[in-house]
């Protein structure tokens, strides 16, 4: 049986709207059509109450502090699964055999080089760029190298767009990261792991044999695992409204990348790091929490809050955990994860804290792995990009492929001065 809310109008008009029902979590009310049929819009700055599109790919209670791809839980998929299984489960919303994981990775692996002509480009770029910077313009031009040979309305068009960005994403960071410190570019290998030919990319030089430890390779393969997909954030509402028109889907990604890079989303993980080494010790803990709680100063605990998540974020709950075993098997004590986890302790004890239900989020103890696996601060935010790359792409084939699917238009209540003459500048 169809169920509906009912709303009345203030001309008395009573309109009825469809609710739709979700496999599990919310269902949504249906307004559609309600421009049609009152004339009016909805009013949401921020998306607090919309639901921008109907998804498989993942699912989220905020509250109860759950995150889940296909079914699976993410705490199951972080410890048992390899990114790419991962990458294909959001495509496919299944798992793959052994048969279908072999030719996903092969299709992967053929297409990790990125044409000779890139590094040109990036020799454009001051060799102090940020590589968040680097990365929203090299995947964008990778449009240049695929546009008419490109085709979005087969599937096999599109999957050769998933393959080249999930493929390619990896080798353009590692590339950014080289070009910053002057050293060559380092190819890919096909016989080395997702994570582990990132590593390799990143830090073997041409004159010595480098083997990336198996400890940082399970770690990082784990951190992409993680952030893979988190359904319509920021950076994936804008690759999904940006693809909406049709764009070339490389593009498209580099317009996510860009939304990635603030500190509200992706870009929180660098400034975590900067603010735990800027509170240095715990004495100074009270100081930073009141700075964070004063509405006359803008500074935010880095880290903390989410839009959706109103209790602990599984990922950090899954970081925190594996901070400590990394850290240990590295046999590297960090003193900024003892005030990461003081800091947590005291903020999780705040009234300020409690009843906002502000709790980490993901950024705010991946930042220490980082440090503790090489990373440079600057690349944080780029490894969140790279792993995300198959959230983006399976979001936006599964928009593309929605026969219902329509050009994202959002709509405004304008507040601006009514239709008036125009004056001459002299008279002015
Ligand atoms: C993630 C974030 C942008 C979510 O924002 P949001 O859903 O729009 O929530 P709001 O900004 O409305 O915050 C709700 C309240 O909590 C407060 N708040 C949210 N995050 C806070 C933080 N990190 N430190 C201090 N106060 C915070 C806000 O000031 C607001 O307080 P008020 O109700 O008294 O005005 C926000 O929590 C934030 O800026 N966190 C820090 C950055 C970060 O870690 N980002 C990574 C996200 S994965």
């Amino acid at each position: 049986m169809s169920e509906f809310a009912k709303l009345t109008l203030p001309s008395g008009k009573e309109i009825q709207l469809a609710i739709k029902k979700a496999s599990i979590g919310q269902d949504v009310i249906d307004i559609s059509s309600f421009f049609k049929e009152s004339g009016m819009f909805t009013f949401d700055p921020g998306f607090l109450s919309t639901a921008s599109c109907e998804s498989k790919i993942t699912y989220i209670d905020g509250d109860k502090g759950i995150l889940s791809h296909g079914g699976y839980s993410i705490e199951d998929l972080a410890k048992k699964a390899e990114y790419l299984e991962v990458a294909y489960l959001l495509l496919n919303h299944d798992l793959p055999s052994g048969e279908q994981y072999k030719n996903f990775v092969d299709n992967i692996k053929n297409n990790m080089l990125v044409h000779e002509q890139i590094s040109v480009l990036y020799r454009g770029f001051p060799r102090k760029a940020h590589p968040m910077a680097i990365m929203v313009g090299a995947v964008a031009s990778l449009s240049a190298f695929y546009h008419e040979s490109m085709d979005i309305n087969s599937s096999e068009g599109r999957l050769d767009v998933v393959y080249k960005i999930i493929a390619k994403m990896p080798t353009l960071a590692a590339m950014a990261y080289k070009y910053s410190i002057g050293e060559p570019i380092i190819y890919p290998k096909h016989d080395l792991g997702f994570a582990e030919n990132f590593l390799h990319m990143l830090f073997a030089k041409p004159t010595a044999q480098y083997k990336v430890s198996p400890t940082i390779a399970r770690a990082m393969e784990m951190i992409f695992v993680l952030h893979a997909d988190h359904e319509q954030n920021a950076s994936t509402s804008t690759v999904r409204l940006a693809g909406s028109s049709g764009a070339n889907p490389f593009a498209c990604i580099g317009a996510g990348i860009s939304s990635l890079w603030g500190p509200a989303h992706g870009g929180a993980n660098e400034e975590v790091i900067e603010m735990l080494q800027e509170i240095r010790t715990s004495q100074r803990i009270p100081e930073y929490i009141a700075r964070a709680k004063d509405k006359n100063d803008p500074f935010r605990l880095m880290g903390f809050g989410h839009r959706v998540y109103k209790n602990y974020d599984p990922r950090a709950s899954v970081l925190k955990k594996a901070c400590d075993e990394v850290l240990s098997e590295l046999g590297i004590k960090d003193p900024l994860l003892d005030i990461a986890v003081e800091l947590e302790k005291i903020a999780l004890n705040d009234e300020y804290f409690v009843s906002r239900k502000l709790f980490p989020n993901v950024d705010f103890y991946s930042g220490i792995i980082y440090k503790a696996l090489g990373i440079p601060t600057n690349l944080f935010t780029v490894i969140f990009a790279i792993a995300r790359s198959a959230g983006w792409i399976a979001q936006w084939k599964e928009m593309i492929e929605d026969p219902a699917f329509k050009i994202g238009r959002p709509r405004q209540l304008y507040t601006g001065n009514t239709i008036r003459d125009y004056i001459k500048i002299e008279n002015r």
